[in-house]
């Protein structure tokens, strides 16, 4: 059985304030105890949220890595092992924001996922396709570039130590949720994919949809069978609203 996960991406939201008001509703939060619940502020307020929620199970982590584990000479961006040192236990990577606002491309997006492992930090890998791809037919091939995209760069065996998130572009902030049905059926080829190269792997991988989750449609979405848990934009600015998406994924 994979244990399942809730993941609240803050995005580039919060200020000082916001964010205690945030942390003290998590805190008020009935939250299943069979779910990993995690949340990823913006990295300025990544040490505000470590030390609030201190003594809770909710784990902490950034939105993304620079490319080089190490701290180096790289004006504006975080290393790994600064995330690592600050707490952090995940971090997402190759988020669609990144990939189609700023540029991230596959290879970019792999050596931050490597980055990321070298400091024992657990990448949640973000895969999806825009709606005219998916209108084009081409859905599961996006994907499945975007995932061979590590493969092939570090292997399959990475995966025991990571996350995969499936986010259709068309769902995210949109308020479209992708069907039950059409998110089974790219998690399903997800996790084919990784089974071709190691069927042990595929079955403990744990494959999160986002896009649009909410409290109303996250049970139907997480009871689906390669559906392991969600990553939640725009609903997890909400303490209750993300607590009872949590407790969807523990029911
Ligand atoms: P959304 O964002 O829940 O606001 O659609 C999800 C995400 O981008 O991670």
């Amino acid at each position: 059985m994979r244990r399942p996960m809730v993941a609240g991406n803050w995005k580039m939201h919060g200020t000082r304030a916001s964010v205690a008001e945030l942390i003290n509703g998590l805190t008020e939060q009935n939250l299943p105890t069979g779910v990993d619940v995690a949340v990823f502020p913006s990295c300025l307020h990544i040490t505000q949220v470590v030390d609030g929620l201190a003594g809770t199970a909710v784990a902490v982590g950034a939105q993304d890595c620079a490319s080089e584990a190490q701290q180096s000479a790289l004006t504006g961006e975080v290393a790994a092992a600064q995330l690592s040192d600050a707490s952090c236990s995940l971090v997402l990577v190759g988020h669609s924001e990144r990939r189609l606002l700023l540029g991230e491309v596959d290879e970019l997006v792999a050596r931050k996922f490597a980055a990321a492992q070298s400091c024992g930090l657990v990448p949640v890998l973000c895969v999806g396709e825009s709606l005219a791809q998916r209108e084009a037919g081409q859905t599961l091939d996006v994907v499945v570039a975007q995932l061979s995209a590590v493969t092939d760069a570090l292997g399959v065996e990475v995966f025991a130590n990571a996350v995969i998130a499936y986010e259709p572009v068309w769902a995210i902030g949109t308020g479209l949720t992708a069907s039950p049905e059409q998110a089974q059926q790219v998690h399903a080829a997800i996790r084919a994919q990784l089974a071709s190269k190691s069927p042990e792997l595929a079955g403990k991988v744990r494959i999160l949809y986002g896009g649009s989750v909410k409290a109303v449609s996250a049970a139907e979405l997480f009871g689906m069978p390669d559906i392991d848990g969600g990553l939640v934009g725009g609903a997890s600015l909400n303490a209750d609203e993300f607590g009872a998406i949590c407790r969807a994924a523990g029911s």
